[in-house]
């Protein structure tokens, strides 16, 4: 069973605060994007994960793939096991999702392999053990995220939104990110997502880049100062607006055409290793 695990973006991020259990309250805009790691499943005595390639992400219980295989046989009591081969292509430690779509993609796809029969709803509530952002993996497409990012509410989606994405520095821990963040005498909230969804729905790029925004981001960059350089480098290379996603490192250009984004690739490729020209999608996760 070959599975895509796709990336995400988030238009917008608001903090709304920080609860009790030191998890931030938010409230985002996130949507799928094209780039996409593969996850390759086939059934075996035993549950092991192999890399394909140099990913610089473990191979042991520390992934989140095995972690969220171990949660579901717990879950489940399922003694059953899987040969996983994971294929990075999301940079990591990026605010693209990269770890979180791998552990959805394969919530899905051992659910269907052992014949689970986990519901949507089942599904969800073990994605939230795995991380954050797993369940709006899970769903993909679009969504407004509340709450720690996994109270959902799916919308309708507009695809072909062009993007460039650059990681330009080594990668973020998300808690360095928020202890940064946290550490700022005064805390930018970020732009509520309700003019981005409605310019994301529309289809609208040019309302869609006035209303962006990620209250992470000056903390990212004081931690990061080379995220700056590139959302404006992004800029001048004809995006319509630039800005870190997630807890970064990476940054996203929004441009108005498929070939000014494939032409700021070109160009940001002679300056940045980790370049990619992409666009947004309808769905997170793919079985073939
Ligand atoms: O849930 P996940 O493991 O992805 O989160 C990693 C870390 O990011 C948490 O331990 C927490 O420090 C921070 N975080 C947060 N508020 C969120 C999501 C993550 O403070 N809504």
């Amino acid at each position: 069973m070959r599975i895509k695990a796709r990336a995400k973006v988030n238009w917008t991020l608001s903090v709304l605060g920080q609860r009790g259990d030191g998890y931030h309250e938010l409230d985002m805009l996130m949507q799928s994007i094209q780039l996409s790691d593969t996850l390759n499943i086939k059934e075996a005595g035993e549950l092991s994960l192999a890399l394909d390639g140099q990913a610089q992400v473990p191979s042991d219980g520390a992934n989140l793939v095995l972690k969220a295989a171990s949660l579901l046989r717990e879950i489940t009591n399922t003694k059953r096991g899987a040969q996983i081969r994971l294929k990075k292509a999301i940079p990591v430690s990026a605010g693209l999702g990269g770890g979180s779509a791998d552990a959805a993609a394969a919530l899905v796809g051992l659910n269907r392999l052992w014949g689970l029969g986990l519901s949507e709803k089942d599904l969800a509530a073990l994605a939230l053990k795995v991380g954050a952002d797993v369940p709006f993996c899970l769903i993909g497409g679009l969504a407004r995220a509340r709450g720690v990012g996994d109270v959902l509410a799916p919308l309708q989606c507009r695809t072909g939104f062009h993007l460039v994405i650059v990681k330009p520095t080594i990668g973020l821990s998300t808690p360095a990110v928020f202890a940064a963040y946290d550490a700022m005498p005064h805390k930018p909230r970020g732009p509520a997502p309700d003019a981005a969804t409605r310019a994301v729905t529309e289809g609208d790029a040019s309302a869609l880049a006035g209303a962006m925004g990620n209250a992470l981001q000056p903390a990212a960059i004081l931690l990061r100062p080379e995220i700056a350089v590139c959302i404006q480098a992004l800029e001048h290379m004809g995006a319509l607006r630039a800005q870190m996603t997630g807890s970064g490192s990476a940054v996203i250009g929004l441009y108005a055409t498929p070939d000014a984004a494939a032409r700021a690739t070109a160009a940001c490729r002679r300056i940045w290793r980790q370049c990619f020209c992409t666009r947004t999608v309808d769905h997170g996760i793919s079985i073939t």
